[in-house]
């Protein structure tokens, strides 16, 4: 291996670490480069997957992605965050499921559906949840959009636990190759995990090992059901930094903490394979997805909120304001820091040294702004990570891998800006790049129509002709 300045290897060397091919204890990945959790609203009203969502998966692992990890994917109804999300809460969802792990495995790309529940952080939950408070950890609301909740009963904690056992088994039937469970920014396991958000005082509240009590019921009840081979991992967060918005609020989990939830889900090797390390008590944060937070977008796209939160006529106004908007994104980059590229890396290295050495089987996988070679290589020579997932740089450039195999990263101006519009437009649009700069075009006109094209492209072809 050649260092050739400040610290950089010749390409061809990035290349050996990126393109090996990475084993975990029950799958193997052909490359170091998974497609991390992207929602969008392609599917049915009531969870039923859309030929759209299909068209979406495959273009990646056209691109040459070794595994995508998917969206969020709701275990039960009371458990969604937005409408029109491919749900596994039914034997009768089978079907769909199996079919995008057919679309994405014909390029040689695995597939790993990431259960989901989104406790009180259910931003629009959809007709069937508008009477209902949430469920949580707790009966406190959530603190950004003001959404209410009630803390759940020991029997709706032993319903949750068994559903997402059930989505489990229902992703192995489908013919996938694992499941990830989303215990990270916000939702509701991290609802449990976190010192700043649970204050329960029975079983599940309290001590790190009683907050954990929720999700390793969940890992013995899914391993009950899908047995020891099937590939189960957790994403969670290596730091909550639950104060970003009110300083004065607790700060939830520190790297120590995280330390021992990891320590406690390897279940004496009866538990999870891999961690999936992300940073953020709350969806969105500074620190997830790291970059900018248009205030335009903000404004335009955040009104379809105001029915869902208490607070959200108060935020609305906040963006709204000359003075308060430009403020809030002042705030937001102030608490993401400087770093976006390996944002999330020291956290993974940390939990992986201690981790590995006491099961050297475990993965780890880094989430956080990768889009150069340079850096992803970096991150897996140090043993910061086993592999890099990397979700609006491939939403920028979808053949990504293919791009990295021949150089350091995108041309310049094709480069994923880390703008987070994609973000913002998903509320309301197709999901899609929209900084409308990355595209060709003499004029903002051509440019804007030439985006509006790429974005609708993922309807292509239509159902019907
Ligand atoms: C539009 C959008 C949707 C996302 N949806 C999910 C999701 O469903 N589940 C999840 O765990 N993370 C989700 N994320 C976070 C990403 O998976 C990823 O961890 C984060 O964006 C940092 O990676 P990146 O810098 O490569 O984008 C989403 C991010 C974006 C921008
Ligand atoms: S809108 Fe495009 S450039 Fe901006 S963060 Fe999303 S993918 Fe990247």
């Amino acid at each position: 291996m050649t260092q050739v300045k400040d610290g950089a290897f010749l390409h061809e060397d990035n290349v050996k670490e990126i393109f090996a091919s990475l084993k975990f204890r029950h799958l193997e990945v052909k490359n170091r480069l998974f497609r991390s959790n992207l929602s969008g609203m392609f599917d049915e009203y009531n969870g039923y997957g859309g030929h759209t969502r299909l068209n979406w998966e495959e273009k990646f692992a056209k691109g040459g992605i070794g595994c995508i990890i998917s969206s969020y994917t709701p275990v039960a109804v009371r458990g969604r965050i937005l409408i029109r999300y491919a749900m596994i809460d039914h034997d009768d969802k089978i079907p769909f499921w199996s079919e995008v792990g057919k679309r994405v495995h014909a390029y040689g790309c695995h597939f790993i559906m990431q259960l989901s529940h989104s406790g009180r952080q259910q931003d629009m939950g959809g007709v069937e949840n508008l009477y209902r408070k949430a469920l949580s950890s707790t009966s406190q609301k959530d603190y950004f959009h003001g959404i209410l909740a009630q803390a759940m009963t020991a029997g709706e904690i032993r319903q949750t636990v068994e559903q997402f056992a059930q989505g489990a088994r229902r992703a192995k039937e489908a013919g996938l190759d694992g499941v990830e469970l989303h215990g990270a920014n916000g939702y509701l396991i991290t609802q449990f995990l976190s010192s700043g958000i649970n204050d329960r005082t029975d079983d599940y509240g309290g001590s790190v090992e009683n907050r954990a009590r929720f999700v390793l019921e969940i890992v013995r009840a899914i391993r009950k059901e899908v047995g020891p081979d099937f590939h189960l991992q957790m994403k969670i967060n290596g730091v909550d930094h639950n104060g970003w918005l009110y300083p004065w609020k607790k700060k939830g989990n520190t790297l120590e903490d995280t330390l021992t939830i990891c320590k406690l889900l390897l279940d004496d090797g009866k538990g999870v394979d891999a961690f999936h390390i992300s940073s953020g008590s709350t969806f969105p944060h500074p620190r997830n997805p790291p970059g900018d937070i248009s205030v335009q977008n903000l404004r335009r796209w955040y009104g379809g909120m105001l029915n869902s939160g208490v607070r959200a006529r108060f935020n609305f106004a906040i963006f709204n304001n000359p003075v308060g908007g430009p403020l809030f994104n002042w705030l937001w980059r102030l608490r993401r820091g400087s770093v976006i590229e390996g944002i999330n890396a020291s956290y993974s290295k940390y939990l992986r040294d201690a981790i590995t050495q006491i099961d050297p089987s475990i993965r780890f996988i880094c989430t956080g702004g990768f889009q150069h070679a340079n850096e992803i290589a970096k991150v897996i020579r140090s043993h910061a990570c086993d592999g890099v997932s990397m979700a609006r740089p491939l939403i920028a450039n979808n053949d990504l891998p293919k791009i990295l195999r021949e150089a350091n990263g995108p041309i310049k101006g094709k480069e994923c800006t880390y703008c987070n519009k994609c973000l913002l437009n998903d509320l309301a649009n197709p999901l899609g790049c929209y900084e409308v700069s990355r595209y060709p075009g003499d004029t903002f006109d051509e440019k804007w129509d030439n985006m509006i094209e790429e974005v609708m492209s993922v309807f292509q072809p239509p159902l019907f002709r």
